[in-house]
């Protein structure tokens, strides 16, 4: 999978008539599936995503000036601006995640701290926050993100924007390509916090960091688990070729309609959970659930409100989770990671209450194939898709036993497809 950089290189030639390659670069950045730690991230818990081999891809030339040209192949659509008034459009929606990140890698100063994630970034500007150096650029855009799936298309873009605002400024592509320096590395975090204010404060999606982390931070062949309050992340080996054991994204179709305000709902009912315990036992040093032991909260889950305490427990006991599916991948415990897979999937759907009953046939159906390891919903939820751990001689056997026409009136053709799970954000010249 995954944009064909030739193609993408000939639909700039076309749309702006430039047919020198000289000056040309490429931008590319990863969607992600998350295997386990779902709904954790804005509440600075912990979360285990992988990138994925389905990319955004931007072919730009940096200008002089300060003018934005975007074309989207695939809304087949042109959106400009210039980077002294960045406003959002509403002609072109899809162009604000770009409008976005220019605005959040120039605009803001400070990160807002307000859920108790991002505490320790260090805010010493080695991006240059400052818009005046930003340069303008003419750029084509395509992807092979599923849009709306819960895969992070989104984020994707954000990530593959912000690479290209910073090469056209003048950033070094090598630390921006650097996974092993510490230089490399600062910068995609510092990349990945501008894109989630981005998102948060331009596009008016209150998402945690997960997406935009693991966008910057994925490793072929690795689960990032990521701590969503420093935000700090570990490369952990996944190891699932040695096993005979493939990941399997299975799409219902079913884009996720109201996700944005039932997802800024979650958000603040978990808030309001961690206020409220903080409140019960006095202690001011409870920011968010990531604060709240397993032990704390069992302890004053009756005096919550019954709605509270079930997204509150879903929090809770999913950080424990992640800890263990990572301490069971470390002894090679496939099965057991899975089992915890499981038991994720069944608190989105009667505790955080995310699921939908297409999500919930599909990982029943899975999980009745003897080689399905473990499967679950990936991503905000309310549609979107599974993620199953399957060993390929059952792949088969789970391809056929999903269904294949679509399941709600509206809803896309689903399908399934094995993922290659690849590193982060890159950078080229053409
Ligand atoms: C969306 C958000 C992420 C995360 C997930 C749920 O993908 O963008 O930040 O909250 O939902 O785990």
């Amino acid at each position: 999978m995954a944009v064909d950089s030739k193609w993408l290189l000939e639909q700039f030639q076309e749309v702006f008539g430039s047919y020198l390659k000289d000056g040309l670069w490429i931008s590319q950045a990863p969607g992600r599936v998350n295997l386990i730690g779902e709904h954790t991230d804005y509440s600075g818990g912990f979360v285990f995503p992988v990138a994925i081999g389905h990319n955004v891809a931007i072919v730009f030339k940096p200008r002089t000036d300060r003018v934005v040209r975007l074309y989207s192949c695939d809304y087949r659509q042109m959106s400009e601006f210039c980077l002294d008034e960045i406003h959002t459009s509403t002609d072109a929606p899809w162009s604000n995640f770009f409008r976005g990140v220019a605005w959040a890698l120039g605009a803001y100063e400070s990160p807002d701290r307000g859920s108790g994630e991002s505490e320790d970034i260090d805010n010493t500007l080695s991006l240059g926050r400052n818009n005046r150096e930003l340069r303008g650029l003419d750029a084509v855009i395509s992807g092979d993100v599923p849009i709306g799936a819960g895969l992070s298309s989104s984020a994707a873009f954000e990530v593959a924007s912000a690479f290209a605002l910073l090469v056209a400024k003048g950033t070094d592509p090598i630390i921006l390509n650097s996974f092993e320096s510490e230089c490399g590395l600062k910068v995609r975090r510092e990349i990945a916090v501008a894109c989630q204010k981005a998102e948060n404060l331009f596009v008016g999606v209150s998402c945690g960091i997960m997406d935009q982390m693991t966008s910057c931070m994925g490793r072929a062949g690795h689960g990032i688990y990521l701590d969503c309050r420093s935000p700090r992340h570990e490369p952990v080996r996944l190891g699932l070729d040695d096993r005979d054991v493939t990941i399997v994204v299975y799409d219902t179709g079913i884009r996720r309609g109201l996700v944005s305000s039932e997802y800024n709902r979650r958000r603040q009912e978990v808030e309001t959970g961690a206020k409220m315990i903080a409140g019960i036992l006095g202690q001011s040093d409870i920011h968010s659930l990531r604060d709240v032991e397993l032990a704390t909260f069992e302890a004053v889950r009756e005096m919550l409100p019954p709605e509270v305490a079930r997204r509150c427990e879903h929090v809770v006991k999913e950080n424990e989770r992640v800890k263990n599916a990572v301490v069971a991948l470390g002894r090679g415990d496939l099965l057991a990671f899975a089992d915890l897979m499981r038991k994720s999937h069944e608190s989105l759907r009667d505790l955080y209450e995310v699921s939908c009953p297409e999500l919930d046939v599909a990982v029943k159906l899975a999980c009745e194939i003897g080689g399905v390891l473990g499967a679950r919903v990936t991503g905000a939820g309310f549609g979107g898709c599974t993620v199953n751990l399957v060993r390929n001689d059952a792949l088969n056997d789970l391809i056929l036993a999903l269904p294949r026409s679509p399941l709600r009136p509206g809803a896309l053709e689903p399908r399934a497809f094995a993922i290659d799970v690849v590193d982060g954000a890159r950078i080229a010249e053409l």
